[in-house]
């Protein structure tokens, strides 16, 4: 099966109030448990790669190991750059074949963000390339774009945005942040801000960044076994399930996947000391990913049976 675009998979999703899991994918072992997590659950995937990923694995071993993944499914999968920082990089990944990517203006001003995300749509369309795009700022910090303070999303200026950019999506800011520690006091989101959002837009698929739920689980297993992680706090899943009713078609996980394989990865340490072959302590880790996204799949994004 070769991948496939964002368009007929959001549609559906948009049309029956659910959302598609987007999983940041760094090396084989967290693209196979996504993938079997998939399997097990039938549902459609959104396998993306950040510009820090595609540093670290190298953007040719991230595209052939999909592939590789392609070859063993008949899921639809989307391959998406998460939070491209400028024109260049999308480029580099649509000429590479990537069938999605993420151009995120969020930290410059309204008409510079415009600028940048119009470019890409240009290039991107001519190509049958799907151009999510970001206004207002998520909280937190990816490899190459900083966004230290959060700016909630405005919901008009989001409609000048998607009409005077042509964007296909729009990731949005509405309280949720990245990494393991979004909140001090109420986990809460702006639903008011997200709904006016979604009804300016109608039929418009919408999109969460920052949504790990922070499983204490694997906070707790993390600690338990030498780590130190305290006050970890993620998206408690009943708001992700009511986001994905209203106009929310993808919802990013990236913490969650990390908190797992490192649990795990921590825990067969402590008790297998004496064991250094990586495949030993590697399966576990690719296990508790592949549990992980299952229970997202079935329990919060509600996609079980859509592919
Ligand atoms: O949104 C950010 C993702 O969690 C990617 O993080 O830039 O460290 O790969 P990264
Ligand atoms: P988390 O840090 O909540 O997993 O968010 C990931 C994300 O938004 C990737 O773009
Ligand atoms: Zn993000």
């Amino acid at each position: 099966m070769p991948l496939t675009g964002p368009k007929s998979m959001f549609e559906k999703a948009y049309k029956e109030g659910y959302a598609v899991g987007a999983f940041n994918v760094n090396n084989m072992e967290i693209i196979q448990g996504i993938m079997q997590a998939g399997a097990e659950e039938k549902a459609p995937l959104i396998l993306q790669v950040s510009a820090g990923a595609r540093k670290y694995a190298g953007q040719n071993y991230i595209v052939k190991l999909v592939e590789a993944a392609l070859l063993e499914t008949d899921l639809p999968v989307v391959l998406h750059l998460d939070h491209g920082p400028d024109f260049e990089l999308c480029k580099a990944c649509i000429d590479g074949g990537f069938t999605s990517v993420m151009i995120d203006g969020s930290h410059l001003s309204f008409e510079e963000n415009i600028a940048v995300t119009a470019k890409v749509v240009a290039y991107a369309h001519d190509r049958n390339v799907w151009v999510e795009a970001e206004l207002g700022r998520i909280e937190g910090v990816e490899d190459d774009v900083k966004a230290e303070k959060s700016v909630y999303t405005d919901p008009d200026q989001a409609v000048e945005f998607v009409k005077r950019t042509g964007c296909d999506s729009l990731a949005v800011a509405v309280g949720t942040s990245h990494g393991a520690y979004k909140f001090k006091g109420d986990a809460k989101l702006d639903f008011p801000r997200l709904e006016k959002i979604s009804e300016l837009l109608p039929g418009y698929p919408l999109v969460l960044h920052g949504a790990s739920s922070v499983p204490q689980e694997f906070v707790e297993m993390c600690n338990k076994y030498g780590g130190r992680v305290s006050g970890a706090r993620g998206v408690p899943e009943d708001l992700l399930r009511k986001a994905g009713a209203l106009g929310v078609c993808k919802i990013n996980i990236d913490t969650d996947i990390r908190l797992a394989m490192t649990a795990s990865i921590r825990k067969y340490f402590e008790e297998n000391p004496a064991d250094f072959d990586p495949r030993a302590y590697l399966k576990p880790a690719r296990e508790a990913v592949k549990g992980m996204v299952r229970h997202k799949i079935k329990n919060v994004l509600g996609c079980s049976g859509k592919a």
